[in-house]
């Protein structure tokens, strides 16, 4: 890996993002950096992340810091899971004078950023994302939350964490198929925000794919950049949501057997369907959206077609409805999207929703 670092400070926030590859057996930066958050530890993962990183790191820590895991898996990130946690750290007296650290993919950053917010009504919290997934998005921005059986992430909060701390040698040991899912974000990054991030994604794919350090350690912080320009600005921040209306309903509705990645793909080919179908996007960039996904070889299937009444019903659950509606982020080019006095996000006409459902449900991009 390239001694690439990067170190952002999200203004109104401040905290610090540091990517550095590394950086996890780096313990003197531990020790600088960890230790004046709070007077104790307790290091969060699940069980893969724990002991494939967890135990090494609990070493690095020393013994006053404590370190627990839960199941993996989107079915994990419950309300039961967090009440356990509660208990386990109740149980052995730990009190407000805890920081709490979040190391794992996306699941644990959520699950564990909400733990940190409300336990002894909100300690410290220290985030180390492991899944590009986690790194490029999840464990930025200070959205947590939970699953419940009406839909992903109902329940939560905004909570910042007080430090992020991004190791981009930690992805060496992701499945192929995680890798990609947060390859998924990277590209919504630049489709959003950054034609030229998109461009390059598009030329760099092998490497990418082949964890060449100095075009990982790019694409991650260059999206990293976009994430935390964009969750600055406000409003702004519904366009992280591009993809994500339809890809929402698609995890729910497949009961999480597709992975948010996976969902969020074909969410993007949706609503680019969308903006295809109202003259927003040329003909050209939505084959280069769609070939983009082809080339990073995500799957684009779907275990069944979905009628569009229980699609549209899902997704009347997201938070960005209005009156019951839908709301989608349209793209007008690749990095531009399209936006309205200060919204980001619009409704549709029904037409053009049915038609890039039906499209979808053909398998034009899910076969
Ligand atoms: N809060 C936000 O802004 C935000 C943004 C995007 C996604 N999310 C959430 O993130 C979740 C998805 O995150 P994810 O894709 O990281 O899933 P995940 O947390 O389930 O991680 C994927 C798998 O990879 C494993 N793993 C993690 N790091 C590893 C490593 N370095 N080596 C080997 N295995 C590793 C995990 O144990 C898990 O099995 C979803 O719940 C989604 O809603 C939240
Ligand atoms: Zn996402």
């Amino acid at each position: 890996m390239s001694q690439l670092s990067c170190h952002f400070q999200p203004l109104p926030f401040s905290y610090d993002i540091l990517i550095r590859p590394g950086l996890l057996q780096d313990g003197a930066f531990f020790k600088t950096r960890l230790f004046p958050l709070a007077s104790r530890f307790v290091l969060i993962a699940d069980e893969k992340t724990a002991s494939l990183y967890g135990v090494a790191l609990q070493k690095i820590l020393g013994d006053k810091t404590l370190l627990l895991s839960f199941p993996e898996g989107e079915g994990n990130k419950t309300r039961a899971t967090k009440e356990r946690l509660e208990d386990q750290l109740l149980e052995q007296g730990y009190g407000s004078d805890t920081g709490i650290i979040a190391l794992g993919g996306g699941i644990v950053t959520d699950l564990v950023g909400f733990v940190a917010a409300t336990y002894c009504r909100g300690v410290p919290l220290g985030m180390i994302p492991t899944s590009l997934m986690a790194m490029v998005d999840a464990g930025l921005g200070g959205k947590t939350g939970v699953n419940t059986p009406y839909g992903k992430n109902m329940i939560g909060c905004l909570y910042q964490p007080k430090l992020v701390l991004i190791d981009p040698c930690l992805v060496s040991s992701l499945p192929l198929k995680d890798l990609r899912n947060g390859i998924v974000e990277i590209i919504k990054h630049s489709l959003i925000a950054d034609a030229l991030l998109f461009a390059y994604l598009d030329l760099h794919r092998d490497k990418l794919l082949a964890l060449d350090s100095e075009i990982l350690s790019y694409a991650i912080s260059k999206s990293c950049q976009i994430k935390i320009a964009l969750v600055e600005q406000g409003p702004k921040r519904t366009l992280l949501n591009f993809g994500h209306t339809v890809g929402h309903a698609l995890e729910t509705l497949t009961h999480y057997t597709l992975s948010h990645g996976e969902a969020v793909a074909i969410g993007i080919l949706v609503e680019s369907h969308m903006a295809l179908q109202m003259g927003l996007l040329s003909q050209r960039n939505f084959e280069k959206i769609q070939n983009i996904f082809v080339r990073y070889g995500l799957p684009l299937t779907l275990p069944r077609s979905f009628s569009s009444a229980e699609c549209k019903k899902t997704m009347q659950l997201d938070k960005k409805s209005l009156l019951g509606n839908p709301r989608f982020v349209l793209l007008k080019d690749i990095g531009v999207t399209k936006s309205c006095e200060g919204i980001f996000c619009s409704c549709v006409e029904e037409s053009v929703l049915e038609t890039a459902l039906t499209w979808m449900n053909d398998g034009m991009c899910c076969n």
